[in-house]
């Protein structure tokens, strides 16, 4: 595994300059926009539980999946410490079956554009689709090819004094809207290598994809607003419901 292995045990620290607590509340609005109130919400690339802790925290019964054993690792620790009860799995959001429903499902931080076939695409729509009662819906946000365009991640940070130094390059290819991010860390004077990949999709294929994966009254914002998506929206949120 290239991408959220090594990476793991240190991705909290990584984001601790994350709004989580303000992305959950933009989760729970973006739900009240379409009047969906769930008891229970599936986090697709949960990564190290962050979310579903808070949402936890909120009172809903948590699940979270992710293809990265090492992050589910640190999901499964942080929840044990805390005596939080959220089950965790590791799981591929193209493939996933869990065998049961959900009142709601996000997924946040980009972490559906890792998936770089439109098809597998399509495919993790469909699973989260199929994991969703009856009105339930689903809530995502996405990295735009504009972000790409403007080097989003070019990234460094080499002071000394941080505890975890990383150099980003991100290589983007404008014609298969591929970006190629070559990512070198240091955490207590050792040295480790990181490649992720993104596609960004456009406006026109998430909607058309979302609908042939069964969902309805699909909303796209600016993130953080209720704005629309404008040419220059570097993240983009989607909200789409399974109808009755
Ligand atoms: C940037 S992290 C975001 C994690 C978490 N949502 C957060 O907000 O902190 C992206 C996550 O997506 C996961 N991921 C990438 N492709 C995946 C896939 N096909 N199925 C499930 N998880 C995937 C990675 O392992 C990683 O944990």
């Amino acid at each position: 595994m290239d991408s959220f292995g090594r990476l793991a045990p240190y991705y909290d620290e990584l984001m601790s300059v994350v709004p989580y607590r303000m992305w959950v509340g933009y989760f729970l609005l973006l739900l009240s926009q379409l009047d969906v109130r769930p008891r229970s919400i599936l986090d697709v690339c949960c990564g190290t539980g962050t979310m579903c802790e808070m949402l936890h925290q909120e009172g809903f019964e948590m699940t979270g999946i992710d293809l990265s054993p090492h992050m589910i690792e640190v999901a499964r620790q942080k929840a044990a410490r805390k005596g939080y009860p959220i089950r965790y799995e590791t799981m591929d959001a193209c493939t996933f079956e869990l065998g049961r429903t959900f009142g709601a499902a996000l997924s946040f931080f980009d972490s559906l554009n890792n998936i770089l076939d439109p098809e597998r695409f399509l495919q993790a729509l469909r699973r989260v689709h199929a994991h969703l009662e009856p009105g339930g819906a689903f809530v995502f946000d996405l990295n735009t090819a504009y972000a790409f365009e403007q080097r989003l991640f070019d990234q460094r940070n080499l002071r000394p004094s941080a505890r975890l130094r990383y150099d980003w390059v991100g290589d983007y290819d404008p014609q298969t809207r591929v970006i190629t991010v070559h990512m070198t860390f240091w955490k207590d004077g050792e040295e480790f290598r990181e490649v992720h990949r993104q596609r960004a999709y456009t406006d026109d294929e998430v909607r058309s994809m979302l609908e042939e994966a069964g969902f309805v009254d699909v909303r796209g914002y600016t993130s953080y607003t209720l704005d629309p998506i404008r040419r220059k929206s570097d993240r983009v949120h989607y909200a789409a419901v399974k109808p009755f």
